[in-house]
């Protein structure tokens, strides 16, 4: 007769493969995953959500953010001041800063002979001979178009160029250079009717 205990030594087998057996479906189950899966990516929804619930702004954004900045430091300063300064500042600053800053029912013409050109055309004051020169379809010499060079230079043979054009801070010329006719188009405003030499310097 066998001995239960001896029954319950010969039974172990048993036991360690059902234990085998559980651990292998919890490796399983955990390999595998549990079968769960999120259902849909929320944050879109949440996005959405957030985005509806802000108000509406009246500012349009890169617009607003441009005029109000107005460069690197106009973020610091507080926004109405800013803008107020600024706008003043733009308008006064195109009421006078320069020679072409001219209103528009003041605006007046010269007659002005372009020698080796073969014509006289009317220029206005508001506009550099060189800009309206090209209009034109001249081929006009020019390179920094901002007064720094003698590119696009050319002799007023009527007389000192400041006679009958208004530069526009040129940094070249000389005094007597410009005595002698010498200016430089791009910067200069017609301020009476003269005939002129183009690609000419000093
Ligand atoms: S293009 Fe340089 S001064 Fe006119």
């Amino acid at each position: 007769m066998l001995n239960p205990l001896i029954a319950n030594v010969a039974n172990p087998p048993a036991i360690v493969l059902g234990a085998i057996a559980t651990l292998l479906i919890v490796l399983v189950t955990s390999v595998k995953g549990t079968g769960w899966e999120p259902t849909t990516d929320i944050s879109e929804d949440v996005l959405e959500h957030r985005a509806s619930a802000v108000p509406e702004t009246e500012f349009p954004e890169p617009g607003n953010r441009a005029v109000g900045g107005g460069g690197g430091g106009g973020g610091a300063i507080p926004a109405g001041g800013a803008e107020g300064e600024e706008g003043e500042l733009e308008e006064g600053g195109t009421a006078g800063s320069g020679p072409g800053d001219i209103p528009e029912d003041e605006v007046e013409y010269f007659e002005v002979e372009f020698v080796k050109q073969g014509e006289t055309v009317e220029l206005s004051n508001d506009q550099p001979i060189l800009e309206q020169g090209e209009d034109e379809g001249w081929d006009l010499p020019y390179a920094c178009r901002q007064g720094q060079c003698v590119s696009c230079a050319g002799q007023i043979t009527d007389g000192p160029s400041e006679d009958f054009v208004e530069h526009d801070n040129q940094q070249m010329l000389e005094e007597a250079e410009i005595d002698d006719g010498y200016t430089l188009t791009c910067v200069a405003y017609p301020r009476d009717s003269f005939s002129i030499e183009t690609g000419e310097a000093p």
